[in-house]
């Protein structure tokens, strides 16, 4: 056994909006890697739209935040953490422009704010329909030559290292390390004092999904692998309105214009929200997608349509020039007609179980952003609170880390990742099967609308698929696909038991089986065995 590796004060896995504040908070205070399995433009962080939800507004208030939050939750939330995470708004926002981002502001120099659905009151400060990315380079411009970072691009997390596994059984299990797929295909280690996973979402286990390439809930399922417990895996949000093209199957439609007064309509125009809530396209988007959803399926259509035209040229201009450049790229111009759309898989609400500090079951070891679950979002996220609770959690978790006695820890001796055994690959068509299995089972029987049946199918497929990938994943070498197709059929099976483990219908979660929601809501927990 050799016993050859790097190791730094404090290794961030992920380098979107979670991860780079994290870095730059930690930065003074030790060495910190940071690292990601592609480059720093590959994460939801980057494709993110509408903006960041804050109170700023004299007229707004935290209580309103909150009580949003909470509605759009459906009875799930943890109200201190709402609450918490509300208070941080206008801070956060504050901060991020003393870095240097580029918020809109009206005439009067004041921000310019948007609206979304589910909220009150106009509160999302914005980069025009850009804001993820204006994050992500803000931050990236502290975080990148800062002396005491390093950034570890295309490096890939294939596990965390727990003293159990080690061997080391006797007293609290504690995460000591990861190995990391370098561009060369080689397996290294890295010891770290604390790791943070900052590793992002899971849209990729559906077919249709606004997320990039990267959202393969690595994260969740590298923590679940080790030990941790995770809640309310069942609730995924669907986008209402992603565009329905088959150049762009991932491209969005920022919820952000039909806050600025864009209509849904069929196909003969008809506003049919408004036969399903009387906030019409302004309803939570689990509502929202639901209404889509049944329409789609009630006319036998492939899609709706977003109709933007009454926005007029210069709004459309001046607040989504991103979005219409990319649909004039594709032959559609919003500004003269409706743009075809469909929901598509968005945001995991649930995730790794942790406090707003990221604190996990295991000793050293923090999950921050979407790849964990406080309890913010209960049953349905409140639109563009995910960055806020993103940033807010990489704040709470370094100053957590900082106030520990043990923070930074002397190298350990690790093992390095054995490779003995393993047998050149000869097919690719092993793992490709394997992928769109998976997605497609998750699309058919696990999304929008669920039942006991579709559920138990979907459960006995991914159980085969899961014997499969078992025999492979040891003998051969590992590869992105490979590492991410093992993640994919974890976080689904925690999806799917999670779904099996509620009885009604709440949020993201609807069964034919139970429609009605249960008096007083539950988080459901899955504890590895
Ligand atoms: P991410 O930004 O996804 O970053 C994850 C990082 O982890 C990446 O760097 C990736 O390379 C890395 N990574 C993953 N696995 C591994 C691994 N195994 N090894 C190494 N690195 C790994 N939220 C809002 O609040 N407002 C919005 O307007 C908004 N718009 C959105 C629009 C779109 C199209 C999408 C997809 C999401 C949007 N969201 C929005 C949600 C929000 O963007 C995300 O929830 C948030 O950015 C997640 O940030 P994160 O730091 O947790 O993860
Ligand atoms: C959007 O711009 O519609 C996305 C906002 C979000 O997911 O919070």
């Amino acid at each position: 056994m050799k016993y050859h590796h790097q190791h730094f004060d404090y290794l961030i896995i992920g380098s979107g909006a979670a991860g780079l504040l994290a870095a730059h908070q930690l930065a003074p205070h030790g060495t910190v890697g940071i690292v990601n399995k592609g480059n720093f433009s590959e994460s939801n962080t980057y494709q993110a739209q509408g903006g960041i939800a804050g109170v700023s507004d004299f007229l707004d208030s935290t209580e309103k935040h909150v009580n949003d939050t909470l509605q759009a939750g459906v009875g799930l939330c943890y109200e201190a953490v709402a609450q918490q995470v509300a208070e941080a708004g206008g801070h956060i926002i504050h901060e991020l422009s003393a870095l240097g981002m580029p918020f809109d502001e009206d005439a009067e120099g004041l921000l310019h704010l948007t609206q979304e659905g589910g909220h009150s009151h106009r509160r999302i400060a914005h980069a025009k329909d850009a804001t993820g990315r204006a994050i992500g380079e803000t931050l990236l411009k502290h975080v990148q030559n800062h002396a005491n970072i390093q950034c570890l691009r295309q490096h890939m997390a294939v596990d965390l290292i727990t003293s159990h596994r080690l061997g080391y059984q006797t007293g609290q299990n504690r995460c000591l390390g990861v190995y990391l797929l370098n561009p060369d295909k080689r397996v290294i280690t890295v010891s770290a004092g604390q790791i943070i996973l900052a590793t992002g979402g899971a849209g990729k286990v559906y077919m249709y999904t606004s997320n990039p390439h990267a959202a393969t809930g690595d994260g969740i399922a590298m923590a679940w692998r080790a030990g941790c417990k995770v809640m309310n895996m069942e609730f995924m949000q669907f986008h209402p309105t992603c565009l329905y093209h088959a150049s762009a199957p991932t491209m969005l439609l920022s919820e952000a214009l039909r806050g600025e007064g864009a209509h849904l309509i069929n196909q003969n125009g008809h506003r049919f929200v408004f036969d399903y809530d009387a906030r019409g396209e302004l309803a939570p988007r689990d509502i929202v997608a639901r209404a889509i959803d049944h329409e789609i399926k009630k006319y036998g259509q492939d899609c709706m349509f977003l109709d933007a035209s009454q926005l007029g040229n210069t709004r459309i201009l001046e607040h989504f020039p991103n979005i219409h450049q990319r649909l004039l790229k594709l032959g559609l111009d919003m500004r003269q007609q409706s743009i075809p759309v469909v929901p598509a898989a968005h945001y995991i609400c649930g995730g790794v179980a942790t406090n707003l500090a990221g604190k996990t079951d295991l000793k050293g070891l923090y999950v921050i952003g979407e790849s964990a679950c406080t309890g913010l979002h209960g049953a349905n996220r409140l639109a563009s609170n995910s960055l806020l609770e993103c940033l807010v959690m990489a704040k709470e978790c370094s100053k957590h880390i900082l106030s520990q006695t043990d923070k930074s820890m002397a190298p350990l001796p690790l093992p390095t990742w054995d490779e003995s055994g393993i047998i050149p690959e000869r097919e690719r068509i092993l793992i490709k099967q394997n992928w769109d299995e998976i997605r497609a089972t998750m699309s058919n029987y696990v999304g929008i609308v669920r039942s006991n049946e579709r559920l138990r199918r979907a459960r006995r497929r991914l159980t085969v698929i899961q014997d499969e990938i078992a025999y492979f994943y040891w003998k051969h070498p590992l590869s992105r696909d490979l590492i991410e197709l093992r993640n994919l059929s974890i976080i689904s099976e925690l999806i799917i038991r999670s779904a099996q483990q509620r009885h009604e219908s709440r949020g993201l979660h609807y069964s034919t089986d139970y429609p009605d929601t249960k008096t007083m809501g539950e988080d459901t927990y899955l504890t590895p065995e």
